[in-house]
């Protein structure tokens, strides 16, 4: 079978040797597509794959229709917003995540990006230290865990939101579970955004809930720019100058953020949350795997299109 590797943003090259290796120790070929700059590039490439490996790209139903031979679509990561599944799932095309390989490297640049911010972006004036200070993590997914754990060597005082109504979990890692998603807000002084994008959380996050934060609340996001109600984020930081808004996804707003809000706002040039070597192993390795046993056995444990 053919295995076409797409990355427009490109896995590190030992991740890559990793793939292949797993891949051709299978029987199977792969084809390597990285730094793309064109659609036209990734219809081309995928005209004769039997299965694709991708990170953020768009998988849509043209991408789809371009490849006729397509079974399986894995999308090295946990967020698979990328890939259009109501059209995977007509033309019979199954589409899996590798949920929680990345995890780590995100929940780690969310405090790269927290002590920036708490740090009044390295500008030279007294900041403040995160030792005692309170983090209030929007969703409790596998960065949101990470998240947690890392806090607590930073001495924070942990809470958590979230949408799953993962309560139990909550309490176990020794998180103090928040009732409400208002709460979350009002709680704390860092808020960290975990939650995918989906109908429901799009634009979900703006003026109302950005305004119950903290005096010097700082909140970071390394999930999905489409979440912030740009506008209302907007708004908020009008009326509340204390407010900083970190991202590693950037808003469309970006530089019109950067120029009304300077020294209050950071965005990283290119989503970096999942971009390490060990990442890369991990999610890169474990989709190359997912493949193998799905040609092999029909494995589908990590379908997201059911
Ligand atoms: C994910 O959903 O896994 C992360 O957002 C990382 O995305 P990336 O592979 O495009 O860096």
């Amino acid at each position: 079978m053919e295995i076409l590797v797409a990355t427009e943003k490109p896995f590190a090259a030992v991740a890559v040797e990793g793939i292949k290796k797993v891949a051709e120790e299978a029987g199977h070929t792969l084809k390597l597509l990285e730094k793309y700059t064109s659609k036209e590039q990734l219809l081309e490439a995928v005209a004769t794959a039997d299965a694709l490996i991708v990170r953020s790209d768009k998988v849509d139903a043209e991408v789809l229709a371009a490849a006729p031979a397509l079974k399986i679509v894995v999308r090295a990561g946990a967020g698979y917003d990328n890939v259009d599944l109501a059209a995977a799932t007509e033309r019979g095309v199954v589409v899996e995540n590798t949920p929680g390989q990345n995890s780590n490297a995100v929940a780690e640049l969310v405090f790269g990006m927290a002590l920036m911010a708490a740090r009044n972006m390295y500008d030279g004036t007294s900041g403040s230290e995160l030792k005692d200070k309170s983090i209030g993590i929007h969703a409790f997914g596998q960065v949101g865990r990470n998240v947690a754990r890392i806090a607590r060597g930073f001495g924070m005082d942990v809470s958590a939101f979230d949408y799953k109504g993962r309560t139990e979990m909550i309490e176990e890692a020794g998180v103090k579970p928040v009732a409400d998603v208002a709460s979350l807000y009002a709680g704390n002084k860092i808020v960290s955004l975990h939650i995918p994008t989906t109908p429901a959380t799009r634009g979900s996050v703006g003026y109302d809930l950005v305004t119950l934060m903290p005096k010097g609340g700082i909140l970071v996001n390394t999930a999905r720019k489409e979440v912030i109600d740009e506008e209302g984020l907007a708004k908020a930081m009008r009326e509340r100058p204390d407010i900083k808004y970190v991202a590693d996804v950037k808003p469309d707003s970006a530089a019109a953020m950067e120029e009304e809000f300077k020294g209050r706002v950071f965005f990283t040039p290119k989503k970096m949350g999942a971009q390490t070597s060990e990442a890369n192993i991990n999610a890169g390795i474990a989709a190359a795997r997912q493949i193998v046993s799905f040609f092999a056995d029909g494995d589908t444990r990590f379908q997201v299109n059911k």
